[in-house]
């Protein structure tokens, strides 16, 4: 039987992903909010699909993550799971979906899965959503933490920087992960956080963390496609790399078929009908 899930074609799932921990695979996740790039990267092997509220910024063009919608995230995760067979589809609940009460948080999260046949949630906070959680998860549905910086509460930290570098912070940092861990959460998201101490957590919890800028530690990492593969040249952190430049290969091949169109070069005798 094989050990790493990219040779496994079987469909992952909440408990595989619980399982890769166990067994010290790392797992790998990436963004995606539409059919094509959902299919592609599906098919290169990856085991969990975020629909990050990062569609705001990269697909929506806003300076933040608080304009999305209920509504909008539902038609990525429904883009998104048309073009998956294999990988686990996590959908984010946008902001204002889920902090006012924890029955319209269960309303969110059930329209999520009912309507765009993702297969978990994702929630930003510890604490403070506790409620909101639980009552998600005693329907059923599988839902991922998220702590560290969680872009969502922007307007209360003012700064994109690195969080939980004080020790306060740290502290209800980690009391938030075992919150997370001990009410059912089947994964975690560790965001900007120092890599210290998301090894600390990583080591002390038996479900997986996924880190984004948060060290080697973690037990699995997570990039937005649309960084990782050079489409978004404005955003550039430490923790990124580029495993592309597609962003110059769109341009360069955009301004060569400007060029024949203009010359007339293009359709020639074998392009037309
Ligand atoms: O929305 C998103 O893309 C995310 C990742 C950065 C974890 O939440």
């Amino acid at each position: 039987m094989s050990t790493n899930t990219t040779d496994d074609k079987r469909k992952v799932t909440t408990s595989r992903i619980t399982e890769m921990k166990a067994r010290g695979e790392k797992i790998a996740m990436l963004t995606a909010y539409d059919y094509t790039t959902a299919k592609l990267i599906d098919e290169a092997g990856i085991d969990m699909i975020l629909v990050g509220d990062s569609a705001s910024n990269v697909m929506a063009g806003n300076a933040t993550t608080l304009p999305i919608t209920l509504d909008h995230m539902i038609y990525h995760a429904q883009c998104v799971s048309n073009g998956v067979s294999r990988a686990l589809v996590v959908c984010d609940m946008p902001f204002g979906s889920y902090q006012g009460d924890s029955l319209e948080a269960l309303h969110s999260a059930i329209r999520i899965m009912k309507e765009s046949r993702a297969e978990a949630v994702k929630i930003e906070g510890g604490s403070e959503v506790r409620e909101s959680i639980e009552r998600i998860l005693s329907a059923g549905i599988p839902v991922m933490g998220h702590l560290g910086l969680t872009p969502q509460s922007i307007n209360k930290f003012g700064t994109y920087a690195v969080r939980a570098k004080g020790e306060a912070e740290a502290e209800k940092l980690i009391e938030d992960a075992r919150m997370l861990e001990s009410i059912g959460c089947f994964a975690i998201v560790l965001e900007k956080i120092p890599a210290a101490l998301a090894a600390r957590v990583s080591a002390e919890l038996h479900v997986p963390t996924i880190g984004i800028g948060a060290g080697s530690g973690c037990d699995g990492q997570v990039l937005v496609l649309h960084d990782m593969l050079g489409l978004n040249k404005g955003f550039s952190p430490k923790f990124l790399r580029r495993y592309a430049d597609l962003g110059s290969e769109v341009n360069s091949a955009v301004g060569r078929y400007i060029d024949d169109v203009k010359n007339g070069d293009f359709p020639n005798a074998s392009e037309q009908y």
